[in-house]
């Protein structure tokens, strides 16, 4: 690796990021089902149907897990909470092993220096809130603040940092609109009314752990570089209506109180009533605010309903899950979100990293491709910073090799591979690329 810790201002943490569904094993410890688990049981939407029931059973090995982040070097690990594994119903009864399985996970990553970041949701809802209509319903909210309330009440004097819900374009607008994770929607009613609810319940979190006495709170938005096929104004349009739905309609309810323009005419007849008076919720302060960043994607206009454009396939070279490598879009990403959306707050990439299909050969996993993408990435922080940008922290993505939603357990994007049928943890050459440049 080519940078040194040193390289990065005082205080600058490094860390890596997973997710409960995608490690734990959702089968253990008496947690309750989830929608991931019924849209990976219906045929065509994940790859060979794979599910999250062991996973990379974490929820056993966690202690292994984290011998290995310690022995990286990294300052902080970035973890989330899952709401089933709590509440086995998403309300009622607490399943008192959930809760003790994440009291457990925080005093081991205290007792080897590493802060605890949370996320208090990363996808897997409750199968009984799916039934009751899950993100399209606006009683979420308030479920989302009673389950931040139970969880925090057990861990949040404890956590370095927390940010209530991963990614909600993926949450409301993947999940609806698209249909390509779950519940599988495909319809823009409920795809805006999900957008909506998830930044209301994010802002409804947010005043809870405010209420328990807790600081250092953020937001974690995954943002997409959007380019236009060409100089046409349909293109730079088709780009642009790209941006406003999965970037900005996001970064603007949260720091602007206010939803983008361009999207009002698709998506403004389907928002839920007096979408306007939720701003005041949505938008509380933050302490903080975390991007997401994998690649850009490339636009141009085309006939049909709303969005109204399509895709094209972008001439970069790609990665396992075809996702062209793009570092220059986290530097663009970076100064746009400071100057028109998050001003001088601290800005944590909180997660950066590639999938690629990775082999052992004699105990080693060579992935020079991960290694040269977490170099030039690394090259986008730097020159933000220099450039005056307040990025404070940088997250992996990710330390396992995990089950990746839809695509299941083909796509690796651990710095640690995991053989899944052993359940074996060997360190890629990345992750000791990791490590030297952390000691460095
Ligand atoms: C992000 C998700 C994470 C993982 C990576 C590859 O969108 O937060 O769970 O799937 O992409």
């Amino acid at each position: 690796m080519k940078h040194k810790r040193s390289d990065f201002p005082e205080g600058f943490q490094f860390g890596a990021a997973t997710s409960a569904y995608q490690i734990e094993g959702h089968g253990f410890g008496g947690a309750g089902e989830t929608h991931w688990d019924t849209f990976a049981a219906t045929p065509g939407n994940v790859v060979r149907a794979e599910h999250g029931q062991r996973a990379c059973d974490h929820y056993h090995r966690y202690e292994e897990d984290f011998d290995l982040l310690q022995a990286a070097g990294f300052d902080c690990y970035r973890f989330s909470t899952s709401w089933a594994r709590v509440l086995p119903e998403g309300r009622g009864t607490v399943n008192q092993q959930g809760l003790d399985y994440y009291d457990r996970l925080t005093d081991a990553l205290l007792e080897r220096g590493i802060k605890p970041c949370a996320t208090l949701y990363h996808w897997e809802l409750p199968s009984a809130l799916s039934d009751l209509g899950g993100w399209t319903n606006r009683d979420i909210a308030g479920w989302f603040g009673d389950f931040t309330e139970i969880i925090m009440g057990r861990i949040g004097d404890r956590m370095h940092s927390v940010a209530p819900i991963n990614e909600p374009w993926c949450v409301s607008f993947l999940s609806h609109f698209v249909g390509a994770h779950a519940p599988g929607l495909r319809d823009i009613r409920a795809a805006a009314r999900a957008m909506h609810h998830v930044l209301l319940a994010h802002g409804t979190a947010i005043g809870v752990m405010r209420g328990l006495g807790m600081d250092n709170l953020g937001g974690v938005f995954n943002l997409e570089w959007s380019d236009p096929a060409d100089d046409s104004e349909a293109s730079h349009h088709a780009a642009e209506m790209y941006d406003g739905y999965y970037n900005r309609f996001f970064l603007g309810g949260v720091f602007k109180k206010a939803y983008p323009e361009i999207l009002m005419e698709g998506l403004g007849p389907h928002l839920p009533q007096n979408w306007q008076d939720d701003f005041d919720i949505i938008g509380a302060p933050l302490d903080w605010c975390g991007l997401n960043y994998y690649t850009r994607s490339v636009h141009r206009a085309s006939q049909g309903p709303w969005p109204h454009h399509q895709a094209v396939e972008g001439p970069l070279p790609k990665t396992q899950m075809g996702w062209e490598i793009y570092p220059e879009g986290l530097y663009k990403f970076i100064m746009r979100t400071a100057r028109e959306y998050s001003g001088d707050l601290p800005i944590f990439i909180t997660e950066n990293g590639m999938a690629n299909a990775d082999v052992i050969s004699g105990g080693r996993v060579p992935d020079p491709e991960r290694i040269a993408y977490i170099e030039t990435h690394l090259d986008a922080v730097r020159q933000a910073i220099a450039e005056g940008a307040p990025v404070a922290g940088y997250f992996l993505w990710s330390l396992l090799d995990n089950y990746e939603w839809a695509l299941g357990y083909e796509k690796r994007f651990g710095l640690v591979h995991v053989d899944f049928d052993t359940l074996q943890r060997t360190p890629k050459d990345s992750y000791l690329a990791v490590k030297d440049m952390l000691a460095k």
